[in-house]
């Protein structure tokens, strides 16, 4: 596809003459100039090409110029039109423009006028052309900056298929992620001004397609459809979204235009929006990587911790299938479900500072040994505030001692000053250690931890915590026998929730 841009111009006179003399005095410009002396052959001719500008007489016959402006205007949007007349008025020249015409001369003229008024038309025209595709660069703008942030890659991709959508004014866009190594879709947004479209454009296979080709080109369909009564192009491009070689996903897009106006310039831009998903992809992927390499990690250390301690066996893995729940019934999304994996993956590593001797003693603890214990949330926060991918884990590691009266540690928060992940994961962390056995006792009933979550209710917890988290059991969502095997303790249970209702 060439860049240079040949405008198509278009001269409508029934003087045959008149229409020779215009070619022939264009014929030196780079345009191209189709004439017409039959009026309905030129409005044909218009309806039916690419057109940029129009030249036409005013008076022809049955016709008017001002049918020409009207076909040209119901299929060019931005062709420009210079209309001629032997009988010039200013009502005729106000009603010109006001038809949409941009400029009129009146005959006879000189052709350079007329070169002159032919090429100030065009650049008028480049400039209206120029300043929407500017406001088009403001979306593509965005994208580039966006791609710096991968923490929400939803907005992301969808900023990427709204900016295709409009440079390349299409009807229908996806964006489709998947797994380089499994091929796996991870997630695939659309935009479509047509709900019969979404099937197609959304369509996975097209990434075997790709893959097939072996070639990172977009691969490019053209045919002509029917739409009342008119021919139209119609135009699938399917881009592949590459960084060092791997296929990371696809960009899918319909265009239908009444003529083929897909240019080279859009799709240099198609290029660079799907090299921008590309590396932002590809950092998003690294970041995950690295992120559950160090959860892994700090995992084993979490273990290591609870196997010094041989009463919390599994308790980690527990409170965070409790305070997911809990969360879920919040209505958390994936990004504070993530969070809230470290964060309760990690709340305890603190414990790592806390001496063996203190961490099993059967007896009470000495003043001294429990300032010891009771500064593990603390010894936490120094452990993980230096490392960027456990920030998220910062309010679960501090606060998940502080109580709701403000009598908890270590800074003695009251309420709402609690970071909403300390408020949570204290419920699930409490009621865990309440079932589980303890050096200096055997766990709890089930009725009995969740008698002592609704003693607590209001002073040491939130109770909209605690009304959440009853509600959820109520509702059968804890499975107690796999995590407890705790069957003996559920007719108790359940009818303890007699009275419960969904939490406000
Ligand atoms: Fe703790």
């Amino acid at each position: 596809m060439s860049n240079i841009f040949v405008p198509q111009i278009v001269v409508v006179d029934d003087e045959k003459h008149i229409c020779n003399i215009i070619k022939e005095a264009l014929g030196s410009f780079n345009y191209n100039v189709h004439i017409f002396s039959d009026v309905k052959e030129g409005i044909e001719f218009i309806k039916n090409n690419k057109v940029d500008l129009v030249l036409t007489d005013l008076v022809m016959g049955e016709f008017s110029g001002v049918d020409v402006i009207d076909a040209t205007q119901k299929s060019h949007h931005d062709a420009v039109v210079i209309l001629m007349t032997a009988h010039p008025t200013v009502e005729i020249a106000i009603d010109v423009l006001k038809n949409g015409a941009y400029d009129f001369l009146i005959k006879p003229f000189k052709l350079d006028l007329l070169r002159a008024t032919i090429s100030r038309g065009l650049i008028h025209q480049q400039v209206i052309r120029d300043n929407v595709s500017l406001k088009e660069q403001v979306d593509f703008l965005k994208v580039i900056n966006a791609s710096a942030a991968e923490d929400n890659i939803e907005e992301f991709m969808k900023l990427v298929a709204t900016s295709c959508k409009n440079e390349l004014s299409a009807t229908a866009v996806s964006l489709i992620s998947i797994d380089p190594q499994s091929k796996a879709v991870y997630e695939t947004i659309y935009e479509s001004d047509d709900d019969s479209y979404v099937e197609t454009i959304c369509d996975a296979s097209l990434i075997h397609k790709v893959l097939n080709t072996k070639s990172h080109q977009p691969l490019i369909l053209k045919e002509t459809v029917e739409l009342d009564g008119q021919e139209y192009v119609k135009t699938f491009i399917t881009q592949p979204i590459c960084s060092r070689k791997k296929l990371m996903g696809i960009i899918n897009i319909i265009t239908i235009n009444r003529f083929d106006r897909l240019t080279s310039g859009q799709l240099d831009i198609l290029q660079l929006l799907s090299n921008s998903a590309a590396s932002t992809f590809m950092n998003f992927k690294l970041y995950r990587d690295l992120e559950h390499s160090y959860l892994q990690a700090f995992s084993a250390l979490a273990n290591a911790i609870e196997a010094r301690d041989a009463y919390t066996a599994g308790h980690t893995t527990r409170v965070c299938q409790l305070a997911e729940l809990i969360a879920l019934e919040l209505g958390w999304n994936d990004q504070q479900l993530r969070h809230l994996q470290i964060g309760c993956t990690l709340h305890d590593i603190g414990k790592i500072g806390v001496p063996d001797s203190i961490l099993n003693k059967q007896s009470k603890l000495t003043d001294e040994e429990l300032q010891k214990m009771n500064s593990h949330p603390s010894m936490g926060l120094k452990i993980i505030e230096g490392i960027e991918l456990f920030k998220p884990a910062i309010p679960y590691v501090i606060s998940h001692h502080e109580k709701y009266d403000g009598s908890g540690y270590p800074n003695q928060l009251v309420e709402n000053e609690i970071p909403i992940e300390g408020r949570l994961l204290a419920v699930a962390d409490t009621f865990d250690a309440i079932l589980s056995d303890r050096p200096y006792r055997e766990g709890r009933s089930l009725s009995i931890a969740v008698a002592e979550l609704r003693k607590y209710r209001g002073t040491q917890f939130d109770p909209l915590i605690v009304d959440t988290f009853i509600w959820i059991m109520q509702q059968g969502k804890i499975d107690f026998v796999q995590m407890y095997g705790r069957e003996e303790d559920l007719v108790q249970l359940e009818e303890s929730f007699v009275t419960e209702k969904a939490p406000a």
